[in-house]
This record gives structure tokens, sequence and C-alpha cells, in this order.
């Protein structure tokens, strides 16, 4: 497993979330060289690519520093057997995952329940891996009952995870809403700082003071150069979690940049 920054308060982490992107096995590889080549040299904070699982194998063999971890975008809670189309969090590790996003918004649309999603959290965490447990309210009402939405996800999605697990763990608070749009439509610092606030209450009413503090909350959802600053600087937050940003070099290594002169 790659040696990675971010229990050291001082670094921030930055996590690409190519989703299913791109096409081909050659333009991964171009994607990932280009990625690795606009980040030499940026101090301070650990980047964690997840491209499809096909071709991480490939990835990993392209680099052998340890600036860059990898990870997967799903993982089951079986740890093998007769599971079609599954594959297991050793079997991840196996090809150089040492994250695993667990409980996309994109998964939970497909019918991902949050009880699927504690069974991954504690499968991934048992083999050692750094889970990034995704949650999200899908939109907000005047009323905040959004919040309470949200408190429900984060418990239920941790359910049965027990506190010595915590440090296994990372938050990533990526609102439905604002995932996928632009910089402007997503949150603002100000906003985001209310709710890591929120979310880091419901992690110590789960894990007590101690542990939760030290679980990283991340924010995503159309994380992109131009808002970065702001939202880092204000946010709270230990990093992000960036989608389509991820997928074009020069703005992947805009972030990377940004966050580490934050
Ligand atoms: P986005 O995606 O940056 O494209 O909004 C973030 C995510 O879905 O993880």
């Amino acid at each position: 497993m790659s040696k990675i920054g971010w229990n050291n308060k001082k670094a921030k982490l930055v996590i690409a979330n190519w989703k299913m992107n791109p096409n081909t096995a050659s333009e991964a590889k171009d994607l990932f060289l280009e990625i690795k080549e606009r980040i030499a040299g940026v101090r301070g904070v650990s980047v964690v690519i997840c491209p499809p699982i096909v071709f991480l194998g490939e990835l990993r063999r392209l680099y052998s520093g340890s600036r860059i971890s990898f990870g997967a975008q799903d993982v089951f809670w079986e740890k093998k057997g007769s599971f079609t189309g599954e594959e297991s969090p050793s079997q991840v590790k196996s090809v150089g995952a040492s994250f695993v996003i667990i409980g996309h918004s994109e998964r939970r649309a497909l019918g991902e329940s949050d009880e699927e999603v504690s069974r991954k959290v504690k499968a991934a965490a048992a083999a050692g891996m750094r889970v990034v447990l995704c949650v999200g309210e899908s939109e907000r009402d005047q009323s905040g009952k959004y919040l309470a939405v949200l408190e429900r996800q984060l418990k239920n999605s941790l359910e049965g995870v027990s506190a010595s697990r915590a440090g296994n763990l990372l938050i990533a608070y990526e609102p439905v809403w604002a995932i996928g749009k632009s910089a402007n439509e997503a949150i603002d610092g100000a906003e985001l700082h209310a709710m890591t606030i929120f979310l880091r209450k419901i992690l110590v009413s789960i894990f007590g003071k101690k542990k939760a503090f030290q679980v990283p909350i991340l924010y995503g959802g159309s994380a992109e150069p131009g808002n970065v600053e702001n939202l880092i600087n204000f946010g709270e937050i230990d990093g992000f979690l960036v989608g389509h940003a991820s997928l074009r070099s020069k703005s992947f290594g805009e972030i990377v940049r940004i966050v580490s002169r934050s």
C-alpha cells in the first residue's frame, strides 16, 4: 500500500473520480501520464486516482512514486466466491487500490441501499482500505428537512462500523444537486462550512470526539479550478473528490496546485 499523508493534519487530499471514463485503456494511460506531469513537484497534497477498475492495474504499473495513490470506485462485501461481476476488497487491493469510493450517489441512484453501503464500508475497512464514503442530499428545502435526510444517510451507511475503523474512513460530502454542474452552481465556502460542522457532529455522535476528528471530510460536486480556493479556505474541509474536472489534466492539475497553496 502506498504511503499517503492525509493522517498528517497538514496534508490535503485531492481524489479523482473518473467514473466510467475514458473510453479505452490507452486514453486512460495518456490521461494518467498527463496528470502525473501536471502535478510533478506539488507539495502538501496527496492525490488519489480512481479510474475504472479495469484500467487500474496498468496505471499502477506506470507509477513508482508515493505522491499518487490509487482507488477503486466500488467494491463488494464478500471475500470471494460466486458473485458474478463483483470484486472483493483484496482483489482491488491486489491491483493497486488502497482507497475505495463507496456509496457514490450515482451508485445509490442505481439502487444501492444504505445497508449495502454499510456492508461494503465494513468489508473494505476490515481489509485495511481507506474508504471514501459518499453522502449528500438530493435536494434542499427551505425548512431544512434535507439535514435529517443527510443525518440518516450517514448514520445508516456507518451502521455497525466500529470506532476502531474510523481511522480508515473519509467522508465525501457530495450534494447531488451540485454534481456534474459548474463551479457557480456548486455550494460556496460558507455554506460548506456549516455542512462540515453538521457532519462532524454526527460523526462525533457515532464514534466519539477523538475518533470523529480523525476522519477527513472532503467536498465533491463541481469542484473546479474556479471554486476550490474559496471552498478550501472557508469550508473547513480536508480536500476534494473531483469528477468531471479530473478528466482534464489541466483543470485537475490546477486544482491540485490551488489546494497545495491554500
Ligand atoms: P463532479 O463529480 O465533480 O463532476 O461534480 C463529483 C462526483 O460525482 O464525485
